[in-house]
């Protein structure tokens, strides 16, 4: 009898683990909302339309913000914590000091959800996924739509020592970035199409200084006219844009890497491989691919690591842990 109830509290304890893993294994899914809060989505979208009638930027600027999420610890909104004695916030890593930014929109999204929703129901990480998407494809006519998987959950801390580790610098080689996105378990094509993203939004001088004055494969007008805005020492914060048209989701980032016109370093790069430079030269000349590769690989990334079941919390202000 005893033996019967051991084995019986154990297989009720497996049981359990086994739910409990379940849980936290759920997948994302693009209804997650649907019941508790059907106006979430409509609501990230007019905030993120609004924010870009204001500032033409800040798509470019909400979409890096996911990406720099994703890379660190998983897509669980740690970028958008602020500093406490327990750890200190990402925003000062060295790839984003001085440099990430739309942290305000992020809070007003925050703000008008919960309200609409009439309880926090939606996770800050879900904002900046949806919030990426309707930035793209705010910025086009031109830019392809996709349904954001839901369900993320946000971190309870924040991990200043992977962002310095995990997120790329602009000087990383190509054989190197391979590696730092195989890392995250996006590959050869999910670099070269994601890398699209610099198709919007700007750089500041400090990081293509190097390439522009140290790297051999760079058009030399296009050179010129960079060293004039970024001189050898000064003007550090000076701004210029990523492809030559930064407020359209179009294909000018694939086409300016072959003229040799890549304004970063890691952008360049791309063409450095038979593998990459094929894939480069594809997108260039037909934006629907790179419009549907897009897609696929912003959701690939969309998924890495989430914290889903009860891992987490949903944070009621996305700058504090609850
Ligand atoms: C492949 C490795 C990557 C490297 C080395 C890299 C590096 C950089 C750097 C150095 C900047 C300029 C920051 C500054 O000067 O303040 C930048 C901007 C940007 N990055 Fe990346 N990036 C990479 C991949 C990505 C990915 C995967 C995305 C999104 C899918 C992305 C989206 C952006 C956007 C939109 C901006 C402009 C932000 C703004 O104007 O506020 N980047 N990136
Ligand atoms: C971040 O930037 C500020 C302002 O430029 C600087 O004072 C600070 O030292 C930087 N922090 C880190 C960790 O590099
Ligand atoms: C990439 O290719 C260009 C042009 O062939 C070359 O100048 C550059 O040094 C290469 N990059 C690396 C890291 O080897």
């Amino acid at each position: 009898m005893k033996m019967v109830s051991i084995k019986l509290g154990f297989v009720i304890i497996f049981a359990l683990a086994i739910t409990t893993s379940a849980d936290d294994d759920e997948p994302l899914s693009s209804d997650f909302y649907e019941k508790s809060c059907p106006q979430a989505l409509p609501t990230i979208k007019r905030v993120v339309e609004e924010a870009l009638y204001q500032e033409k930027r800040i798509g470019a600027s909400l979409l890096r913000l996911h990406f720099h999420d994703c890379f660190v610890h998983g897509c669980d909104a740690s970028i958008l914590l602020d500093s406490t004695p327990e750890f200190q916030s990402e925003k000062f890593a060295i790839p984003n000091n001085n440099s990430i930014r739309g942290f305000e929109v992020v809070d007003r999204i925050k703000s008008a959800v919960d309200e609409v929703c009439g309880a926090p129901v939606v996770s800050c990480a879900d904002i900046l996924a949806v919030a990426a998407r309707d930035s793209v494809v705010g910025h086009g006519i031109r830019g392809q739509s996709w349904e954001v998987l839901l369900g993320r959950r946000d971190s309870t801390s924040a991990y200043i020592d992977e962002a310095n580790r995990d997120i790329p610098p602009p000087f990383l080689d190509l054989p190197q970035l391979v590696i730092n996105f195989a890392n995250k378990g996006l590959d050869v094509n999910d670099l070269v199409v994601l890398s699209g993203g610099h198709t919007i939004g700007f750089s500041q001088c400090t990081s293509f200084r190097a390439h522009i004055y140290n790297d051999a494969n760079i058009d030399p007008g296009f050179r010129r006219q960079l060293q004039e805005l970024c001189p050898q020492s000064g003007g550090d914060a000076n701004l210029f844009p990523l492809d030559a048209t930064p407020a359209v989701t179009d294909t000018n980032y694939f086409s300016n890497i072959i003229a040799e016109k890549g304004l970063l370093h890691s952008d360049q790069e791309l063409f450095n491989s038979t593998e990459t430079k094929h894939l480069v030269t594809l997108y260039s000349h037909d934006l629907e691919a790179f419009g549907k590769a897009f897609a696929i690989s912003m959701v690939k990334m969309g998924n890495i690591m989430p914290l889903t079941g009860e891992s987490g919390q949903i944070r009621h202000n996305c700058k504090v842990v609850n």
